[in-house]
């Protein structure tokens, strides 16, 4: 079950975190994965982890809020099976504080990088009769999170956008769906813990681990497995849902 073989995938910002470990479990599973990222040290080694174990992989840097950049790409890779909108940026503050610069360059790779990769992978995915979108959205879409204007607007427009895709493309054959993880740790949270809250980094994470009910975070690799079952043909019956991965932060935070 669950076998990619013969498929061709593409994971923006495979080059780290969920976007890493989706990638090489799809490797695993069959799949030519390709990797569309601006780190290319990255991307590079994930794509070194995937030939080690025997995978097939493909990086390409690729900055998604570039459309001309990323139609070319993708017209360059001709087939796509699987499409993954990984890549994405965080912010953190209340819309009072959030600057225009800083509003736009997170609409602009979270939202506009989701949209262009979709533009560009549609009339491939139709000219092959049938594809896979898999898109990340995230418990900002679904409840208020304090401090992050940006990042749940963003959040909240790639929910739409994935039940709109999986509307209009029904015809076509294309599933479309998104996942909303809670906490998972990877370099992305790493990350803003430390620009945000220098030196007290401990204190966050706990508290951070703490906000999901089940205590933890989530792990890289569980989001690739629910990530997997859905771009499976396993969940052929499956377009315009939403899947929550996040140990009961949306239903059990009472
Ligand atoms: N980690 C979490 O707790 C969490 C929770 C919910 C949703 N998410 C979402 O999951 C996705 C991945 O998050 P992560 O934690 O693995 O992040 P990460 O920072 O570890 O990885 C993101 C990757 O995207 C790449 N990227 C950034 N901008 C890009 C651009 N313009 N073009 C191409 N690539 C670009 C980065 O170089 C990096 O390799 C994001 O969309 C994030 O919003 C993360």
């Amino acid at each position: 079950m669950f076998k990619l073989d013969n498929k061709t995938a593409v994971v923006t910002g495979g080059g780290s975190g969920i976007g890493k470990a989706i990638s090489l479990l799809f490797a695993v599973q069959g799949a030519h994965v390709h990797i569309l990222d601006v780190d290319q040290i990255g991307a590079g080694l994930t794509a070194a982890e995937i030939t080690e174990r025997g995978g097939k992989a493909t990086t390409h840097f690729c900055d998604v809020s570039k459309q001309a950049e990323v139609v070319e790409l993708f017209k360059s890779i001709g087939t796509v099976n699987i499409l993954i909108n990984n890549a994405g940026i965080a912010h953190v503050g209340k819309a009072t504080v959030t600057a225009e610069a800083d509003f736009d360059r997170v609409m602009n790779v979270n939202v506009k990088g989701a949209y262009n990769c979709i533009y560009a992978v549609l009339p491939l995915m139709i000219e092959n009769k049938g594809g896979v979108i898999l898109n990340t959205a995230s418990i900002a879409a679904h409840v208020g999170i304090a401090d992050r204007f940006a990042y749940s607007t963003s959040k909240g427009a790639i929910y739409a956008m994935s039940m709109s895709v999986a509307k209009d493309y029904l015809n076509e054959n294309i599933r479309c769906n998104s996942i909303s993880p809670a906490r998972v740790h990877t370099p992305f949270v790493d990350g803003f813990i430390a620009k945000n809250y220098p030196g007290k980094e401990a204190e966050i994470f706990e508290k951070l681990s703490k906000s999901q009910p089940i205590g933890r975070m989530g792990q890289t690799t569980e989001i690739a497995s629910l990530a997997l079952f859905l771009c499976s043909d396993e969940a052929a019956f499956i377009t315009g849902c939403d899947y929550p991965i996040d140990g009961g932060f949306v239903h059990l935070n009472n």
